[in-house]
């Protein structure tokens, strides 16, 4: 397994206890209803989505939670690497497989692979499909979830970036909860309000969002830790750049409350921007949710039909 798996190579690590804090606020926050499926997306590719919920997987797991993480990036997911696993067969294959196969084939068992992590099961993304898009639109996709519910406490979706594809945004009606993940000096603030956007509209439910790789001053930082490996010192947030107490209390409070508690919260810690922007978006706009919601599915299609030319022009 991956030295990125920090939570569980490294679990007395300051980054190990923030995935620890991101647990509780997550368990904490529906609190009518049991939070059972959560997906991860982010705007562009490398912002952390699959470190952030691999790691996250792993803080769920160590608290004696069964947890399921699915690697739903069909192009080019790689959570069967981090985790050691073998990548074959993963999702693509359950879901453009699963009404042609009998039944001991297409035992769930055979998609899930156990890992050196106690709890913690992957499901690798398998082969890459023509058509990763439409997989995730089929009523299969929703089923799995539903069966796999039944197995687990928790589901975390490893998801694509939104902004890029369509996936995300469309998966994040079926899931309880997602988090956006944002990475310092990365992540476009249009981008992240656009993406926010789509998957409201679509009636997704926003946990929070993550603000990953912030740098951290590097002469407190113990060289042993993974990240110290790349030239730019980065990390979940800034936790090492305090020196007294009360600063870091507040630091890391701040840093760590990604994910708010209940509606209220969550709405007050989406970045100031968003909700500026919606309020604006409340007095100008004229649309219905219906009609928004039609707007994002027409980009969708768009974007399938996009896909499968595509797809024709190769095949
Ligand atoms: N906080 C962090 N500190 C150090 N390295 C990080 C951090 N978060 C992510 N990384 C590294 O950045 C790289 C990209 O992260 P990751 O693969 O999780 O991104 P991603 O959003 O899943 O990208 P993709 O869209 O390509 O799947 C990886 O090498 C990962 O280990
Ligand atoms: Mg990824």
């Amino acid at each position: 397994m991956k030295r990125e798996l920090i939570a569980y190579k490294d679990p007395k690590s300051p980054v190990s206890e923030i995935f620890r804090t991101l647990r509780t606020n997550i368990q904490f926050m529906n609190t009518n209803k049991k939070l059972k499926t959560l997906l991860v997306t982010s705007t562009l590719p490398g912002e952390g989505k699959s470190w952030v919920a691999s790691n996250l997987a792993v803080a769920f797991a160590q608290a004696d939670n069964r947890v399921i993480l699915i690697d739903a990036d069909m192009r080019k997911g790689r959570l069967y690497n981090i985790f050691g696993v073998l990548p074959r067969p993963g999702l693509s294959n359950y879901l453009s497989g699963v009404s042609e196969r009998n039944q001991e084939q297409s035992n769930l068992i055979n998609f899930l692979r156990e890992t050196e992590i106690p709890n913690l099961y992957v499901m690798p993304a398998g082969n890459i499909p023509p058509n990763p898009s439409e997989l995730l639109i089929t009523p299969q996709m929703v089923d799995l979830l539903e069966d796999l519910k039944e197995e687990c406490d928790l589901i975390i979706i490893d998801g694509t970036p939104s902004k890029l594809v369509t996936d995300a945004v469309i998966l994040s009606r079926i899931v309880d909860s997602t988090i956006v993940v944002t990475a310092h000096n990365q992540t476009k603030k249009d981008d992240l309000e656009k993406v926010v956007k789509d998957i409201k509209n679509v009636g997704g439910n926003i946990a929070g969002i993550v603000y990953n790789k912030v740098p951290v001053s590097a002469k407190k930082y113990n060289e042993t830790y993974y990240y110290s490996s790349i030239p730019q010192k980065v990390q979940m947030n800034s936790k090492f750049d305090y020196e007294n107490e009360e600063r870091r209390e507040i630091q890391k409070k701040r840093a760590t409350d990604m994910l708010a508690r209940d509606k209220n919260r969550i709405e007050e810690d989406l970045p100031r921007v968003i909700r500026s922007q919606q309020r604006e978006e409340q007095i100008n706009s004229n649309k219905t949710r219906e009609e928004k919601t039609a707007d994002v599915l027409k980009e969708y299609n768009e974007y399938l039909k996009y896909e499968k030319n595509m797809r024709n022009r190769k095949g």
